[in-house]
């Protein structure tokens, strides 16, 4: 039995974001049927939309907790979230995370370096992670542990900026 729907002061229709943005396209699915999706925005401009399926009170407050914490902490090397939602429609109730969107992520740079035979210096190695480090600094500070710290959840920038993201597993207070 699912209750708390109505109730949630989250619910924001506009934030349908699959259906106001443009140029939307699906870059990752897991088994859970976590989706992210990178868009163009009204509002935002570019973007990635994180969709987490909430059949369940249990799963929706899974969902909140993330997006609550994430937006939560402002810091430079931690991915801005501008707007948060719960969606229930007549296929299936979901939880919209909208943030800032990324080049790539750490995973993904690492096995493409890997295959073209570039990897980075280790002074590259060191800012990238020293902006890891000032976010979980950050994020300590404000009684937050990740506890999910891994490539897939660093974001990279081209402009070497490095963004620590996915507090699906975080922990507070
Ligand atoms: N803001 C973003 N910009 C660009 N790509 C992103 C962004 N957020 C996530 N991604 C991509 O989507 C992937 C999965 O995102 P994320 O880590 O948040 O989901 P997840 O690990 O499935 O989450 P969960 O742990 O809740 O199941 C990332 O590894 C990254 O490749
Ligand atoms: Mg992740």
């Amino acid at each position: 039995m699912f209750l708390p729907i109505r109730a949630l002061t989250l619910i924001k229709m506009e934030a349908l974001a699959l259906q106001c943005c443009t140029q939307v396209k699906l870059i990752y699915k897991n088994q859970e049927d976590v989706e992210v999706y990178l868009a163009t925005h009204p509002t935002f401009g570019s973007v990635a939309i994180k969709i987490l399926p909430c059949q369940s009170t249990y799963l929706l407050q899974i969902a909140q907790k993330e997006g609550r914490i994430a937006e939560s902490i402002q810091h430079p090397s931690i991915c801005r979230v501008y707007e948060q939602a719960f969606v229930e429609s007549c296929q299936r109730c979901t939880y919209y995370i909208i943030m800032e969107q990324a080049d790539s992520d750490l995973k993904s740079e690492i096995q493409k370096r890997s295959r073209e035979n570039a990897p980075w210096s280790e002074e590259c190695w060191i800012n990238m992670l020293e902006q890891v480090v000032s976010a979980l600094e950050q994020a300590q500070r404000e009684g937050v542990c990740h506890r999910d710290i891994k490539p897939a959840n660093i974001l990279l920038w081209q402009n070497g900026r490095v963004k620590v993201t996915d507090f699906g597993s975080a922990n507070e207070g």
